[in-house]
């Protein structure tokens, strides 16, 4: 009951998903271009673009085959239109509306930010607002205190670096190649997490915000050092990592009442350590721990239909206008 199509293609993956009301994903596909990146060690907007817009219309096609739909049987039709790569974004925005257009159901264009802090909820019924999200991806490092569908309070953000995008420069430091969160996850399995000192930037502040650049920089400083191995700097950087999550993430916790649960969302979410030391903090506060399964983490166009439902689902519901903008910045 109730379907709707979500495409994301605000940075390197190109996907497409069906959402039905029940929470079920009912087909799905996602097209990396890890490949096409790889050669620059990181993701070179021009290239995702048209990577993007040649992928985009076969992959709907495909997934609507997998689900043995047509346009016909959807109710709604939801893409990222932003924040992201401009260039992306406008190939599966335009590529919503084109849809929206020839079917004649409603646009929901969604904040790719709100695909990752809604996602939690695809995965687990039960959860329930208001939840303390810590919103860890690529391009974002953020707590958000979530009331609703569409009432996000930003309590904390980087002052200076993503928690993926210290991975991601981490992993290039090491010559891990791209993506790097995975790569410097599995390296610091070999590794001494106490083996090399790191710095915790902002550790015990009493402002709430975040901060890795500095973390990065002594990163780099040990790797030319040349007196460490690799696998220690990476299990050194990431306990570093997660101190410095644990730490932030407890101080919002703390100004924070009535809450549901702690849940983590976005790529580095993926990480089981970073998992691990919320579920600890989470447990010390009482408090359910909630992450999305791994492939939800990752950018994915299941949240993005996801996320779409939830707006259906909200009564008031308004389509949004096909000459909606793609916008590269769009804080939650
Ligand atoms: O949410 P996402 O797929 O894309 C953005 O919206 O940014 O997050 C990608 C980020 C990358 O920085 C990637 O290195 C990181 O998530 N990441 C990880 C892991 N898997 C992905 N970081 C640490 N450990 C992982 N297992
Ligand atoms: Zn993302």
């Amino acid at each position: 009951m109730g379907l709707v199509l979500g495409i994301e293609s605000s940075c390197d993956e190109t996907a497409a998903a069906l959402v039905d009301g029940e929470r079920r994903i009912v087909a799905q596909r996602i097209a990396s271009q890890d490949d096409a990146h790889r050669p620059y060690g990181g993701v070179v907007p021009e290239i995702a673009a048209r990577a993007h817009a040649e992928r985009i219309a076969p992959l709907v096609a495909a997934v609507l085959q997998d689900a043995g739909m047509e346009l016909g049987d959807l109710d709604a039709i939801a893409a990222t239109a932003g924040p992201g790569l401009i260039g992306g974004v406008m190939v599966g925005l335009v590529t919503a509306k084109a849809l929206a257009m020839a079917s004649d159901k409603p646009l929901i264009a969604v904040n790719h930010l709100e695909g990752h802090a809604l996602s939690p909820r695809l995965a687990d019924p039960a959860l329930q607002f208001p939840y303390l999200l810590l919103l860890v991806s690529g391009g974002h490092c953020q707590v958000l205190r979530v009331e609703g569908v569409g009432q996000y309070r930003r309590l904390a953000t980087t002052i200076d670096d993503a928690l993926g995008e210290a991975f991601d420069k981490t992993a290039k430091i090491l010559g891990l190649g791209f993506p790097g969160g995975p790569a410097v996850e599995r390296l610091a399995r070999q590794g001494s997490r106490k083996a090399v000192p790191l710095p915790r930037p902002l550790l015990g502040s009493s402002e709430p915000h975040f901060s890795f650049a500095g973390l990065k920089s002594a990163v780099l400083r040990a790797k030319q050092a040349g007196t460490h191995a690799d696998a220690d700097i990476a299990a050194a950087f990431q306990q570093a990592a997660l101190d410095c999550v644990v730490d932030r993430t407890r101080r919002a916790l703390a100004d924070s009442d009535g809450l549901t649960a702690l849940v983590v969302a976005g790529g580095v979410a993926a990480n089981q350590t970073i998992r691990a030391g919320l579920e600890g903090l989470a447990g010390e506060f009482g408090l359910p721990f909630v992450a999305p399964p791994l492939a939800l983490c990752t950018d994915n166009a299941a949240m993005i239909a996801w996320a779409g439902q939830e707006r259906l689902a909200l009564g008031n519901f308004v389509p949004d206008p096909l000459d909606i903008a793609a916008r590269p910045r769009w804080p939650l």
